[in-house]
């Protein structure tokens, strides 16, 4: 029987990371669970993401039998990593570890920006994971980011779907949406740019500190100088991911081949509100 691994997230955003983990590991079996209920964590405290991030874990190891546990939640990550660590008995992966690996591989010149949450931009936690592989980041707080991807104004993806799906009225008005999200994301994105060069760095990379803004890729991408690398934390944890689970992953992932081979990706989703809208 294949392990299970364990996803947790304070919303949907975490779908990020768990279709980048279903893709590398397609053997496994995966429960997830989204704190609708309590998000945003990007505007609490400390103790409190701990505290509520160490319940969903605990729901996760002690309920749902999860082996491994994956915190695809930036801010948890970068606030409660010790505190989820301490409440279960399993290996527990944050995002922001691997994020910073990323930016490492990914930085010519050894400047990154980072863009998250109010708290994990506060917790310095990217600033110091990258500073441990001898990058400078500069880390801005975004946010507008995380109501507009929950109300679903993602961009062109939104829109072509309302062409297809909804009327044209719709339609224009996502495109209207959309709009709006990127004139956001580039009024960010300025001020990030503009504080960057007044400290004289020469920033090649970007990283997406929230499992939300992979939803926002493309607009992110449109906004960014020529050249400058974007980074997916949520691609960066599922590499990671795979690494850390290598003993168990060969059957994890079917490279392995067996008589009985273990069936395709099993998925329990949770959430603990508003279940229609997720
Ligand atoms: N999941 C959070 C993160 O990745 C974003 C949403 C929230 O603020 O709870 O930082």
């Amino acid at each position: 029987m294949p392990p299970t691994i364990g996803v947790f997230d304070s919303g949907f955003g975490g779908l990020t990371v768990l279709r980048a983990l279903v893709a590398r590991l397609p053997r496994a079996r995966f429960a997830f669970i989204g704190d609708t209920a309590r998000l945003p964590y990007g505007s609490k405290s400390r103790r409190t993401i701990a505290r509520y991030a160490a319940q969903s874990a605990q729901f996760l190891v002690n309920q749902q039998g999860a082996e491994f546990l994956v915190i695809a939640c930036n801010t948890a990550s970068a606030l409660a990593l010790d505190a989820i660590q301490e409440a279960v008995p399993v290996p527990v992966l944050g995002v922001i570890e691997p994020g910073a690996e990323a930016a490492r591989q990914a930085s010519c010149t050894g400047d990154v920006l980072v863009i998250a949450t109010d708290a994990t931009v506060h917790s310095h936690a990217y600033a110091a994971a990258c500073r441990a592989r001898g990058l400078r980041a500069l880390e801005k707080a975004c946010p507008l980011l995380v109501p507009l991807v929950e109300e679903g104004w993602t961009g062109p993806l939104m829109a072509a779907r309302a062409a297809t799906e909804s009327s044209a009225a719709q339609a224009a008005s996502a495109l209207h949406q959309a709009a709006v999200t990127a004139e956001v994301i580039r009024i960010y994105l300025d001020e990030l740019n503009a504080e960057a060069a007044a400290q004289g760095m020469n920033a090649d990379t970007l990283v997406l500190g929230c499992t939300h803004y992979p939803l926002l890729r493309r607009l992110i991408e449109k906004a960014v100088p020529a050249g400058m690398r974007v980074i997916d934390s949520a691609e960066a944890a599922a590499e990671a991911a795979v690494r850390l689970f290598n003993g168990r992953a060969a059957s994890l992932t079917g490279e392995q081949e067996s008589e009985n081979p273990p069936p395709a990706a099993q998925l329990r989703c949770f959430a603990t509100d508003s279940v229609e809208k997720f």
